[in-house]
């Protein structure tokens, strides 16, 4: 097969090929921007300014230009700034792309002004909710004010830039401006170069994060004689780590943070946009009198500085005040959306490899892993199981009976994952091609005639144009069970290459010239291609089944709002130790950017792993919100099974492992999906107050309730650990045993063993298995076990759990149970746990049992135990009590998950 051919000559080169891809001084708009710091000295135009009742409006106006700005007060602490262009008297020679598809609503909802005021040096408005906004006219520049501090300013160093596009050229144009090279590639601009960018400086605050992707660290870095963070997606052939080069997708969202507040910043483009970003102090901008205050000196209050750089499109800009992080996540969550409660199965441990071979093969894997007892929810086929890469279809060979094999895998509960790209082989034969040439769905070529061809898996294809919204619905409808040939309802879909990729494009992608529905040129939508395609899809997998089954989506590129219709993960990593401790802060940062069903590929898909790397890296990955392993075809086999025996005994336990807490992570999913935050959590968004643990990269949060260190060292059986938060108690999950924090500490961790911690004031749900489960769907009338972690004065706890069919849709239309749990001092004798409903929509009533409640820092003596069912007599209930650990275990407590109990201890 051909392919073979061009896989061996790429990878012959060992790590990413930099040379392929352009650097800031490569890219002639960036190197303009960054390098140019005269003033642009914009101003408000005398009389132009005025209010509407939510909203500011104004004529911008330098030497060469005239721009029209926009700012909006939204809902919740929001407010939004638009530059355009402004279209006086001339029509404008084009309008600017809006990724409005990235928003939860086209149309965020808009709070009322209080009260405003024009001036003649600057004019402002004060928001119901108590934010001010200042734009001062001369030159232009806007201060937010979150209830009465400053917290960000736009322009402050007068470096607004906006090209406007153009209709023929002038010789004062500069360079790039018409047409730029890159390796054999000529990128032309029949309409002239149209970027845009702008300073925003955050003021108080000495840390941000975001702006994935990257392989980079948590906390930002400065780009000072460096390159800037670059957003442009791009299929990167084994990435580097510790590098802002792009990789597969883009989010231009940055959150900062200080122990009294919290501001994020969403710039909505996606074209092609570098940012910079330095630490400085307010006394060295020109903001600093007007953040100094009594207690504090302008030298003493930080100041983060930021450039936002992008090729094209709107000065679109939001801001979210907070101010506390859990606000930060639902102001930011509101406006790009959340995930929806995800089927069960996909937070269950998924086996990937390029490839499962045949049938046979499937048949073989799943059968060494029952024969193992290793629990697995889906396994996955990647691009040879289709007929030469035309996706949609089989290798008859290989696959002649697919369906039947979907069946059979489907038996204990398991799915099957399928993997369809957005590339399509050029060949008449092939309905897919067809249909969209026909149809006129594919990527066109400058001049909007001639169909692109590109190099991918299938060698010639062409690309499906997701950004028109009758080929996505075109696509939708591929789905369909009656057309996808041998898929059930059990089969879900993997979205890769979708950057897009083209083997031999300029930087493995398309040529920004070509054209999209609407003449839009591929610049104006580049780190949209992706999302577009795995949204299609999302809808396909939901209309196959009339709305009835919740889908499951995976995707390699991906925007601000992906996380509505798909899962990401961290693409083509390498089996290497470093790659492993990368993969924390980069899940960290898609989780802080919004998108929280992330993971990594366990394993490293490149270069062969060793057995201790691998279940390591299985440990990391059963506390992150997407467990999958995979391997690169050049790989030897690694399934679980295959490894040495105590080996395979850890890397079984960790999968185990994830199945017993899954009960909570299933219940901080759908909280999620009311209150916007992610999954896995960086240590201030709980624990704000203490700032050692900010730029945390090697340990993350569960929840609110766990906290996770993986061993992340060759030979390491002994980890650090740091206990974040201000007088915090930690339990060690595993032994009860009680930690202060803030502090470090060392704990023993074998290979079989993964450093978790619960935090004291917290309740979690465990499932108790008393066998073998071969997938979720195994486990649902499992036990659930309740471990109260009690806080540091031992006297209040709580938590709560999330319970559906794990699969429909039906929990919309209340088939649900949220319930919590509180243990709490009543008086010196006398300690409850209760349990309640929280949303009483909820009318789902499980079979499911409490069994056992253990208890960690327990200060008192208890005497008896009593439980109060449905009918309030007490019955006595059996406990052991340890003294010097301090615990309690409650035995055969034999309450269900979804009624009202009450337990008594007494003192
Ligand atoms: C006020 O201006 C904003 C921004 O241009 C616009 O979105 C909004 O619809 C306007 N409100 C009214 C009542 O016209
Ligand atoms: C297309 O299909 C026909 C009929 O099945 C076959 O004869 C022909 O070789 C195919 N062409 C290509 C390019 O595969
Ligand atoms: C749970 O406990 C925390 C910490 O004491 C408290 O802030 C929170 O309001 C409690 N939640 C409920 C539902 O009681």
């Amino acid at each position: 097969m051909k392919w073979f051919l061009l896989l061996g000559a790429v990878l012959a080169v060992s790590a990413v090929d930099r040379a392929k891809f352009r650097r800031c001084i490569d890219t002639a708009f960036c190197r303009r921007h960054r390098e140019d710091k005269s003033l642009t000295d914009y101003k408000i135009v005398s009389n132009s300014l005025k209010f509407n009742d939510t909203a500011l409006h104004a004529i911008l106006k330098n030497k060469e230009n005239s721009l029209v700005l926009d700012i909006v007060a939204l809902k919740d602490s929001t407010i939004r700034l638009v530059i355009d262009e402004f279209e006086g008297k001339e029509a404008r020679v084009r309008t600017r792309w809006q990724p409005l598809d990235a928003l939860a609503k086209a149309e965020p909802e808009q709070q009322k002004i209080k009260k405003s005021e024009v001036g003649k040096e600057e004019s402002w408005f004060e928001t119901e909710d108590g934010h001010k906004v200042v734009v001062q006219h001369k030159p232009f520049r806007v201060d937010l004010y979150a209830k009465g501090t400053l917290v960000t300013t736009i322009n402050s160093r007068n470096w607004l830039r906006f090209e406007h596009f153009r209709k023929g050229k002038k010789t004062k144009d500069g360079d790039g401006f018409w047409e730029e090279k890159w390796g054999d590639h000529k990128d032309m601009k029949p309409h002239g170069s149209s970027s845009v960018s702008v300073d925003i400086a955050l003021l108080g605050f000495k840390m941000a994060y975001g702006l994935p992707e990257h392989s980079e660290t948590y906390a930002l870095r400065s780009t000072n004689n460096y390159e800037p963070y670059r957003l442009y997606n791009l299929d990167v052939f084994e990435y580097e780590i510790n590098n802002p080069m792009a990789l597969y997708g883009s989010v231009p969202y940055l959150a900062a943070t200080n122990p009294r507040r919290t501001l994020g910043v969403l710039w909505l483009n996606p074209s092609e946009t570098w940012v910079d970003y330095d630490i400085s102090r307010a006394d060295l901008g020109v903001v600093g009198k007007l953040v100094e205050t009594e207690d504090e000196r302008a030298d003493r209050i930080p100041q983060i500085n930021t450039r936002f750089i992008s090729e094209t499109g709107l000065i679109d800009v939001f801001f979210f005040l907070g101010p506390k992080p859990h606000d930060l996540f639902r102001q930011y969550s509101k406006l790009t959306g959340v995930t929806p409660v995800p089927p069960q199965f996909s937070l269950g441990y998924h086996q990937c490899r390029w490839n499962y071979k045949d049938e046979k093969d499937v048949r073989e894997v799943i059968a060494k892993f029952d024969e193992n007892e290793i629990p697995m929810d889906v396994i996955w086929l990647d691009i040879e199981h289709t007929d030469e890469k035309r996706y949609f279809t089989w290798d008859k060979e290989k696959f002649p009976e697919p369906k039947q094999m979907v069946e059979d895998v489907a038996k204990k509960g398991r799915k099957m994952v399928l993997i369809v790209d957005p590339h399509i082989k050029k060949d008449k034969n092939y309905t897919i091609y067809k249909e969209a040439r026909k149809k006129g769905f594919l990527v066109k070529e400058l001049g909007g005639k001639k169909t692109f061809v590109g190099n991918c898996w299938p060698q010639d294809s062409v690309y499906i144009d997701f950004t028109n919204p009758e080929a996505r619905k075109w696509w939708s409808e591929k789905f369909a069970l009656d057309k996808y040939e041998g898929t059930t309802e059990d089969v879900h879909i993997w979205n890769d290459m979708n950057e897009p990729s083209v083997f031999n494009g300029p930087e493995i992608t398309m040529p920004k010239d070509l054209v999209h529905y609407d003449d839009r040129e591929h610049r104006e939508v580049h780190n949209m291609y992706g999302f577009y395609q795995h949204e299609a899809t999302h809808n396909g997998l939901i209309q196959r089944s009339e709305r009835k089954l919740r889908p499951f989506v995976l995707t390699r590129a991906f925007f601000a709002g992906s996380q509505r219709t798909a899962a990401v993960w961290t693409g083509d990593n390498a089996a290497t130790w470093e790659h492993l401790k990368a993969s924390i802060p980069m899940l960290l940062t898609l989780s802080t950017a919004g998108i929280p069903f992330v993971g990594a590929d366990v394993g490293g898909f490149f270069k062969d792993t060793d057995p201790e790397l691998l279940v390591r890296w299985a440990q990391a990955g059963a506390f992150q919100p997407f467990f999958r392993a995979h391997a690169h075809t050049d790989t030897k086999r690694r399934e679980p099974y295959l490894l040495d025996e105590n080996f395979r005994a850890a890397y079984k336990k960790a999968i185990e492992t994830r199945y017993k807490f899954l009960p909570y992570i299933y219940t901080i999913f759908y909280e999620h999906s009311k209150n916007g935050k992610p999954v896995m959590r960086p240590h201030w968004l709980e624990l704000v107050e203490d700032e050692v643990g900010y730029d945390e990269d090697r340990q993350w949060l569960v929840g609110n309730a766990i906290l996770v260190k993986p061993t992340l060292e060759a030979g390491e059986t002994r980890t650090s650990v740091y206990l974040p938060g201000k007088r915090e108690i930690w339990y060690e999950f595993d032994t009860g045993k009680a930690r202060p924090s803030p502090g470090a500490m060392q704990i023993e961790t074998p290979i079989d063993k993964i450093a978790v911690f619960q935090r004291g004031g917290t309740i979690i749900p465990i499932r108790e298995m008393d066998g073998p489960r071969a997938s979720l769907a195994e486990t649902k009338a499992d036990p659930v076990s309740l471990y109260i972690g009690l806080n540091n004065r031992g006297d209040s706890a709580n938590g709560t759990i999330y319970l559906d069919d794990g699969e429909t849709f039906a929990y919309e239309k209340g088939e649900f149970a949220f319930w919590g749990f509180t243990f709490k001092k009543e008086h010196d004798y006398l300690f409850t746990i209760t349990s309640k409903n929280l949303d009483k929509k909820g009318k789902l009533e499980s079979e499911i049992l409490i069994d056992k409640i253990y208890l960690r820092g327990v200060k008192f003596y208890p005497q008896t135990a009593h439980i109060y069912l449905d009918d309030f007599v007490p019955e006595d209930l059996p406990f052991e009590h340890d003294r010097d650990s301090q615990q309690i275990v409650i035995s055969n407590v034999g309450a269900y998950l979804t009624k009202e109990w009450k337990i008594d201890l007494h003192g």
